[in-house]
């Protein structure tokens, strides 16, 4: 045997799938995954979206049949994104109780109960004809003060509906202080503020935008996400902030872009932090495996591995179901 054979063989780790298992590090659990599901008023049958092959546009029926399916997989909890027959400049639908995102609430919480979470997004976009995160002042600009008494509204309809957890995703300043007293006055102080704290103005979101409707002149949100080449320590700063305001789950989105933001973040906060494998993330994956250039399911799990890498106690992601009843 030659002087410098190799005395550290860290391949006799990995020879065979049953030491591969024993040694995994980075676990995958169902009950990590939180599935965003859409659901548009006053369809009779679920409506494709074009960009993110496999969604849909949910049926109030279709919905409560995705809800029970992903608790049967043992799914930790649902988002829902409720798309409106009818958008107004003021988000009327926001904090109607008979609104979308409302009925879809009460139609979920009856079919799953708490075999999972149920949550909706406390935001304007889906909502406004105009397709921003908030209410217009006259010169066009969004009016933080003035959305925040929106978002206010909107999370305790959406808490008098069921929901058992409220995300608001508008990155107005202020926006988590403003649900947790509203919250707490109309008695809800038992309802958790998953707080999309870190949220990037992202080309990522693009599909996202054909799934809610979103109106195809309205511009961008670079006025109050976050610039992908911002300051250093900004991430920072905005999850300290949320927690202040009492943010009880802080969030990073995008996720596979930002894995060292989600790192910094995990280290530290002592709250969960959840991270969005967003639209574009899972069309480009798609995307290239519809074209025979990947391998989905394995490119689909190591990007869930990375993401849970960098600190993710938990995940937003389009293929919930589909990876939970896999794991
Ligand atoms: C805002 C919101 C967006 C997404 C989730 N919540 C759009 C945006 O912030 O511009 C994007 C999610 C995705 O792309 O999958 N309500």
């Amino acid at each position: 045997m030659s002087a410098q054979f190799p005395a550290a063989r860290p391949r006799r780790l990995r020879r065979t799938p049953a030491m591969r298992r024993l040694v995994t590090g980075v676990w995958l659990h169902p009950e990590q995954l939180i599935l965003p599901v859409f659901v548009k008023e006053g369809i009779a049958e679920p409506q494709p979206v074009a960009s993110m092959p496999g969604v849909v546009q949910h049926t109030r029926d279709s919905l409560r049949k995705a809800a029970h399916e992903a608790a049967a997989a043992g799914v930790g909890g649902i988002m829902i994104f409720g798309v409106p027959e009818e958008k107004d400049a003021f988000g009327s639908a926001a904090d109607d109780p008979d609104g979308i995102t409302q009925a879809a609430l009460r139609d979920v919480v009856a079919e799953v109960g708490d075999a999972l979470v149920v949550g909706a997004d406390t935001c304007l976009d889906e909502v406004t004809d105009h397709g921003h995160c908030g209410v217009l002042t006259d010169s066009g600009e969004v009016d933080n003060d003035a959305t925040l008494e929106r978002y206010a509204a909107m999370a305790v309809a959406q808490a008098r509906a069921g929901s058992q957890l409220v995300a608001p995703s508008g990155m107005m300043d202020g926006q988590v202080r403003a649900i947790r007293r509203a919250l707490d006055a109309a008695g809800f102080a038992n309802v958790p503020i998953m707080a999309y704290s870190v949220k990037y103005a992202s080309g990522f979101y693009g599909p996202f935008r054909d799934a809610v409707e979103t109106p195809k002149n309205f511009g961008d949100r670079k006025a109050y996400q976050q610039d992908p080449a911002g300051p250093v320590g900004e991430a920072l700063r905005e999850v300290r902030l949320d927690l202040d305001e009492g943010a009880d789950i802080v969030m990073v989105k995008p996720a596979l872009a930002y894995l060292d933001i989600l790192r910094q973040v995990r280290d530290a906060v002592d709250v969960p932090v959840a991270a969005y494998q967003v639209s574009g993330e899972y069309a480009m994956i798609e995307a290239a495996a519809a074209n025979g250039w990947i391998d989905r399911e394995r490119a689909i799990m190591e990007s869930l591995v990375a993401i849970r890498r960098a600190g993710a106690d938990m995940i937003l992601t389009y293929w919930a179901t589909e990876v939970a009843r896999r794991l």
